[in-house]
């Protein structure tokens, strides 16, 4: 979701502001927009579309003064124009703002200012906050003065960064709900929306905290609190390389993500299987042992491809350790009045850790008293921050919009929780022990399945047309079968529908016909029996069966009309696998329909809005 980059330094700020926006593009975006402060005037260059459509027809490297800002918008009041596009000013002209989410009272504001005679260009509530602080500064005369005044009235969220003509040599950056990182260089200060916007410059980094805010100047900075009282600002380190954040010599980043996997999941468990003990070592949650010991139910919170997630870790969690677990699409769970025990333990799953639904409601169970944890990615993000304790999935960054590497990575931990979870109470060594090597052979099968891309690459070829999907899985694959559908149609635009395979004659056996593929998640396991049924059932309808199945399954190509076999493992870590394949399937129908893989159409990465 939008991207934020502001420089204030002695190099030329342009430069760096443009590389910043170019690293946040992942995130997803309709428009784009610099502002540079030349010491008289602001000079602003804001475009619907592309960064690089700002600089067709105008030379943005030109673009002289070593403070400024830059944003990229995705579009939630006001179409995605030129004259919504960020930074906004005030009406003098003077002040520059960008922001990243929802100013909720931005109507009750904007009336106060017409009233007064203020007058606006853009529909959003954006450009209201700029005029408000600049409406505060014809009177205070002080900008940071007018920032905090201005910020102590906005009801909702945001990450913002000003600057102004009044004094070009002051930043200041506020955030509420939006993430806000100060990169710390010599001389020099960046702050971003995302760390990989900062990388390339300095890796001491300030992630500032909920209503904090930065006043820097080229010699030095300050946080505070939006109410103006100091705060203590520490330093931590970037965690990740420059080279992660770029392709390395793959066209994509999904592409490059996916084939990341035997190595992203293995980190996953690194220092933490204890193979000879069957047991995990999770550091993160020692400080919560007694409150998982005595649990007496778990709910698992997240959203899209880490609700999918979420489900696998139902089943995990409940076989392992029987315990009763609810899984809640964290963006109805606060609404919804939940009911919440003390003893509860409520996890949020989230990749980026700044999903706005996923931070909201572990809000809403911490202050009904329950324990919350994190299984996060991102390192520093808010819901890591927000939550009791956590583990962190260590996928490393994750840049391409659809989710590949983070699933495995979350699957991988789900199950070495639900292991640490089963020892506590009756799980038994051996058990244990099945599972802990069941896990440390699964980055070899990962890329046994990656060594088959190119017949999954031909079978996309040959669906890649078709304007529906079905996608059908039972017990620990039903999940998989929803997170299929899911990246197939979040990246090729393909309807796809995801279905526990039994349901199938309930309903969605009308679909079937000779144009409909349906792709059986069908691994050698207890149901196995089962699911084969159903797959008859869609060949006697001419449906067209692609099936994952399981190396050792002889008689699959007897029903279906593709199969791509998977390793052998243990039933529940057929997710992990079977995953893989369909990951590459959604990629390669997507590139064969010509579709923005990494970016596409009106997503975001990361959505910090609700
Ligand atoms: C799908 C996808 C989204 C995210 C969802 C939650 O490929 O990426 O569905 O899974 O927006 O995001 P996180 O995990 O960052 O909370």
């Amino acid at each position: 979701m939008c991207g934020i980059v502001g420089y204030i330094g002695n190099r030329q700020a342009s430069p760096i502001i443009i590389s910043g926006l170019r690293r946040l593009e992942y995130r997803g975006y309709d428009s784009a927009g610099v502002c540079v402060v030349d010491s008289e005037k602001l000079k602003i260059n804001k475009k619907a579309g592309k960064v690089a459509d700002l600089e067709n027809g105008f030379d943005l490297m030109a673009l002289k003064g070593t403070l400024g800002v830059g944003h990229t918008r995705w579009a939630t009041h006001g179409v995605p124009n030129d004259v919504n596009a960020h930074p906004h000013t005030d009406m003098s002209g003077s002040i520059a703002l960008i922001h990243n989410g929802i100013i909720e009272n931005y109507l009750t504001i904007r009336k106060k200012l017409v009233n007064a005679g203020y007058t606006f260009r853009s529909e959003t509530d954006s450009e209201v906050l700029a005029v408000f602080i600049g409406m505060l500064y014809d009177t205070i005369g002080d900008l940071e003065t007018s920032v905090r005044t201005a910020l102590s009235e906005v009801e909702g969220t945001f990450g913002i960064v000003v600057v102004s003509t009044y004094d070009p040599d002051l930043l200041i950056a506020a955030r509420r709900g939006s993430p806000l990182i100060l990169g710390v260089g010599t001389d020099e200060y960046i702050v971003a929306s995302d760390a990989a916007a900062i990388i390339a410059h300095t890796r001491q980094v300030i992630y500032l905290q909920e209503n904090e805010m930065a006043v820097v100047r080229r010699s030095g900075y300050v946080t505070k609190t939006i109410h103006n009282e100091e705060t203590s600002g520490n330093i931590e380190e970037i965690s990740f390389e420059l080279d992660q954040i770029e392709k390395g010599g793959f066209p994509h980043f999904m592409l490059k993500e996916i084939y990341e996997q035997p190595i992203t999941f293995r980190d996953g468990f690194r220092g933490r299987l204890r193979i000879d003990e069957g047991n995990v070592r999770l550091g993160g949650l020692s400080k919560v042992y007694e409150q998982l010991s005595t649990a007496k139910r778990i709910i698992i919170t997240a959203c899209g491809t880490s609700w999918h997630a979420a489900l696998v870790g139902e089943y995990l969690i409940e076989q392992l350790a029987r315990i009763p677990v609810e899984v809640e699409y964290a963006s109805e769970f606060r609404y919804r009045n939940p009911i919440i025990n003390p003893d509860d333990v409520v996890i949020a799953i989230s990749q980026s850790g700044e999903t706005a639904d996923t931070l909201a409601a572990i809000r809403e169970a911490k202050t009904r008293g329950a324990t919350v944890l994190g299984m996060v990615n991102v390192v520093g993000s808010s819901i890591a921050r927000e939550t009791d304790a956590g583990v962190y999935i260590h996928a490393g960054p994750e840049i391409g919009v659809a989710s590949t590497k983070a699933f495995t990575s979350q699957l991988c931990i789900l199950t070495q929780f639900a292991v640490y979870l089963g020892r506590m109470r009756h799980l038994s060594a051996d058990a244990g022990r099945e599972i802990a090597q069941g896990l440390a052979e699964i980055p070899d099968h990962i890329q046994t399945i990656l060594d088959q891309s190119e017949s999954i690459r031909q079978i996309a070829q040959q669906y890649s047309g078709v304007s529906n999907f079905l996608y059908l899985g039972r017990g620990y694959n039903f999940p998989v079968a929803l997170e299929g559908a899911l990246k197939l149609k979040e990246i090729s635009y393909i309807h796809a529908e995801g279905y526990p395979a039994a349901e199938m004659k309930h309903g969605p056996i009308a679909l079937i016909d000779e144009n409909m593929p349906v792709v059986f998640i069908a691994p050698k396991d207890e149901i196995y029996d089962k699911v084969r049924s159903n797959i008859e059932e869609v060949r006697a309808r001419n449906g067209q069966v692609i099936a994952i199945a399981s190396s050792r399954d002889s008689r699959i190509s007897d029903a279906a009309n593709h199969v791509i076999y998977i390793p052998e493992t243990l039933p529940m870590l057929t997710p992990i696998l079977a995953s893989i394949p369909l990951q590459l399937l959604a990629y390669f129908v997507a590139v064969d329909r010509g579709c923005n893989v990494d970016m596409p159409r009106n997503l975001a990465k990361s959505v910090t809005v609700e």
